[in-house]
């Protein structure tokens, strides 16, 4: 029997070295707050960065090294382009448990995030089937349900196409021993929009 898939939904993971990380690991260290305010923000939300650290030539390295991944996700999916470039790039950091609701990246191709920093019971992150038709019967699966659950590993970045619902929970009421930090980002491509479309403005 032969079988054709239809619109698959890739996830990307990609492992960066163990000296990448430790050297972008300490750089985001002293960029956080005192552990005291850390500790202590405003409705457990986490701390930001701004979300241009991609602009900033201290944060080039990384900048390079997910660009290099992300283009390698782009051509597993035949995204034809002329260029690809990081639109937002910013650093999380929180050591209380929060939860992010199901959400979307509006106007990026790819989306993704990258672990700096997974203490044990860090929240992990759910990924929702995209085929709402597909909750008419809820089936037993092997493979994968109609969600994913996946757990921070240091030094991971996971990238998915931007458009995949998907949250961030909290697996236990344990608070963190040291910061949760991780590294989120957009991509968007440059190339010629085949069909009717308004000019996208990116703010900058
Ligand atoms: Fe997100």
């Amino acid at each position: 029997m032969n079988v054709q898939i239809l619109w698959p939904t890739p996830l990307f993971t990609h492992d960066f070295t163990e000296s990448q990380l430790d050297s972008w690991r300490t750089r985001a260290v002293s960029l956080l707050l005192p552990d005291e305010q850390l500790l202590n923000l405003y409705g457990h939300r986490p701390w930001c960065t701004t979300d241009l650290l991609h602009e900033d030539p201290v944060w080039a390295d990384m900048a390079s090294a997910i660009m290099s991944a992300a283009n390698q996700a782009l051509d597993s999916m035949a995204i034809l382009r002329e260029d690809a470039f990081i639109t937002t790039m910013w650093i999380n950091a929180q050591y209380q448990q929060s939860n992010h609701t199901a959400h979307t990246h509006p106007n990026s191709i790819l989306s993704g995030c990258l672990y700096l920093q997974a203490p044990e019971h860090s929240q992990h992150i759910r990924f929702f089937d995209p085929r709402p038709q597909n909750s008419v019967v809820y089936l037993r699966k092997a493979i994968v349900e109609d969600h994913l659950v996946v757990t921070p590993i240091e030094g991971r970045v996971l990238m998915w196409p931007s458009w995949l619902l998907h949250s961030t929970e909290s697996n236990s009421s344990h608070q963190l021993t040291k910061p949760r930090i991780s590294v989120g980002f957009n991509i968007m491509i440059r190339d010629t929009i085949h069909s009717h479309s308004s000019r996208i403005r990116f703010g900058y």
